[in-house]
């Protein structure tokens, strides 16, 4: 939530810095601002997107090679130029930008305002760098032991850069609880909450850590702790390629991703399963795998779409695995003083490794001696890094907002935990493994196939675009899918949606059933596809219009759906990885006929770092 680029070096830091805005627009976009040194300090900002700031930025000064820039997410203060960052000292002297939430912010500014401090914005943000002004002025210390000693007083989550007009060849950074990125260049370092703006001027990286700061110059690097002890940084490579984070010819990232995933469901199984032998390889189970085959039960915590791989996995872990498991949202169990002992597992999953409220229940979780099992998509993000063991989806950066390819990339994963855990366990025989893993390998073209419906697709979404609410419906291993069906409509084309286990309808929602509520029933082959067509005919006794998800060559659920959507045919267990492709296809139509912003939905953020 809120992206933060920095730049110091040799380049016209301006440049740099609108193009890593850009990049890091997932992150939020309700303002963007600048800050350059040139001499004297200027700072740009405006409510809106980074392409506002770029119109208001025109014809003004924009040299300088060294700068910051901010594209927000609103927490305190409404998105507007006042509350945009960067945020100035009340000498004009400092300025700083923000990711997180500096939650006693309120008592701080009481404070300050008694000495005298005069506010310009309702944010959290700027109270932090009126506090090192003061701090500064009076402790009579450097910059860099301000904004250490200020770190001291404040409670919350932050990254943070902050830039001197007194002090023009350095920028001080600091993180904790929000993430930073250094990268390291010839003459020139780089600074972003992730490392997309960076990939095309150096692939060596330095992931800070909670509770550091670093003092950032052209030519050198500095990291301490916030006791002021010297680190050692330790430099990464970065593997992702520019490719990966440009729309590559489709006019949004969340279509690009879409049809990505053939790849990346490929890409989250290579080099980790020889399916003639029956064999499963993830590496992070390995130390892990007596503690799992130990383990009495399971617990699932995530958020959003990565809840929804989790209840997909709750479905195939008992299945195959026997093990019982429960799926919890991140920030409930957080907070309701859960039951936790040292002999459970925790399987925590995200796309962003940076979730706030799935990061604060691993620790929990830790806290209590349970082992936490990471399974993320971002690379060095800071889920991984506080997972005992864990495994990558590798689906590749995800720009767009609606999570598409990461939810198969992490259902894959999933799968094939639950089959190894299975194997460990002896639940499993390896002759049955070796025909799940072959249907597992030919998933990829499968997905390929099932992308061929887009036109239909298309053509579906017009009739419905001006439909107020949508029902979706699914059992079994295909429940969370019109969950997440329902989650992609809602969250991109702002029409109402809800998901439900199709049986569960009887329950209440089919009281909203009329000739004019499209109900997406997801039927599929299957053990229980009859009581689906029960469910079905419910709907239609009620006139209401059924599109249906069907595997290839059925009869029965053509005879009654109005409209139907063809997927491959495939294991009851991997229908999830197929079936989420028309719903994906379908919401994407929808908004975009409705002139929605696909990539940027309104009030979303790709990266959600506040709970
Ligand atoms: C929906 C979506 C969100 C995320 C959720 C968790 O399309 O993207 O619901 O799934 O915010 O994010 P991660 O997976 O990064 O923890």
């Amino acid at each position: 939530m809120c992206g933060i680029v920095g730049y110091i070096g040799h380049r016209n830091a301006y440049d740099v810095i609108i193009k890593g805005l850009k990049r890091l627009e997932y992150r939020g976009y309700d303002s963007a601002g600048i800050t350059l040194l040139n001499g004297s300090m200027n700072i740009y900002k405006k409510a809106g997107k980074v392409s506002d700031l770029e119109n208001f930025a025109e014809g003004k000064d924009i040299n300088g090679s060294v700068g910051m820039g901010h594209t927000r997410w609103a927490t305190h203060g409404e998105p507007n130029d006042r509350n945009a960052h960067p945020h100035k000292s009340n000498n004009g002297k400092l300025s700083i930008i923000h990711n997180g939430i500096i939650e006693n912010y309120a008592t701080i500014k009481t404070e300050l305002i008694k000495r005298g401090h005069v506010f310009h914005s309702d944010t959290d943000t700027e109270v932090l760098i009126h506090l090192i002004e003061e701090i500064q002025h009076k402790a009579n210390v450097s910059l860099e032991e301000a904004v250490r000693l200020s770190l001291h007083e404040v409670v919350g989550a932050y990254a943070i850069v902050i830039i001197s007009e007194d002090q023009q060849d350095e920028l001080i950074v600091a993180r904790k609880g929000s993430p930073m990125v250094i990268g390291i260049g010839e003459g020139e370092h780089f600074i972003a909450s992730d490392a997309t703006p960076i990939i095309e001027y150096t692939k060596n990286v330095v992931y800070l850590n909670d509770s550091e700061m670093a003092i950032v110059k052209k030519d050198s690097l500095v990291i301490k702790n916030i006791e002021n002890v010297v680190q050692n940084p330790v430099i990464h490579e970065l593997e992702m390629q520019l490719e990966m984070i440009e729309k590559n010819g489709y006019d949004h990232f969340m279509m690009k991703e879409i049809y990505e995933q053939p790849k990346s469901i490929y890409d989250s199984m290579r080099g980790r399963i020889r399916a003639t032998e029956g064999l499963i390889s993830l590496g992070g189970l390995k130390e892990y795998e007596t503690k799992f085959k130990n383990a009495e039960r399971i617990i699932i915590v995530a958020c959003g779409t990565s809840w929804h791989a989790g209840l997909v996995a709750e479905y195939i872990i008992e299945e195959f695995a026997r093990v019982p498991v429960e799926v919890e949202y991140a920030s409930e169990f957080r907070y309701r003083n859960p039951i936790i002992t040292e002999n459970d597992i925790i399987i925590a999953i995200s796309q962003s490794g940076e979730t706030a409220d799935t990061l604060a229940a691993i620790e929990l979780a830790k806290s209590k001696g349970a082992t936490i099992f990471g399974i993320c998509n971002v690379v060095g993000s800071s889920i991984p890094r506080a997972s005992h063991a864990g495994a990558y989806t590798h689906a590749g950066p995800e720009i767009g907002v609606a999570s598409t390819k990461a939810f198969t990339a992490q259902v894959t994963i999933l799968t094939l935990l639950a089959w190894s855990l299975a194997q460990i366990k002896g639940t499993l025989s390896r002759t049955r493994v070796v025909e799940l893993l072959t249907a597992l390998e030919a998933i990829p073209a499968k997905v390929e196939k099932a992308l061929t419906s887009n036109e239909q697709i298309q053509k579906i979404a017009a009739n419905f675009k001006d439909a107020p609410n949508f029902l979706y419906l699914g059992r079994g291993f295909n429940f969370p899918v019109a969950l997440e069906g329902a989650l992609k409509l809602k969250e991109i084309s702002y029409i109402h949606a809800e998901g439900y286990p199709a049986a569960e309808m009887k329950h209440g929602p089919i009281a909203l059933i009329d000739e004019n509520m499209p109900v997406v029933v997801i039927a599929t082959k299957g053990s229980i596809l009859e009581k689906t067509i029960s469910n079905i005919q419910e709907v239609k006794a009620r006139k209401g219009i059924i599109i249906a998800i069907v595997t290839e060559g059925d009869t029965e659920v053509k005879k009654m759906a109005d409209y139907v959507i063809e997927i491959p045919d495939t294991e009851e267990a991997l229908v999830p990885l197929l079936a989420t492709i028309p719903l994906q296809l379908l919401s994407y139509h929808i908004a975009i006929m409705r002139g929605c912003n696909v990539d940027q939905p309104r009030n979303l953020a790709k990266s959600v770092t506040v709970e």
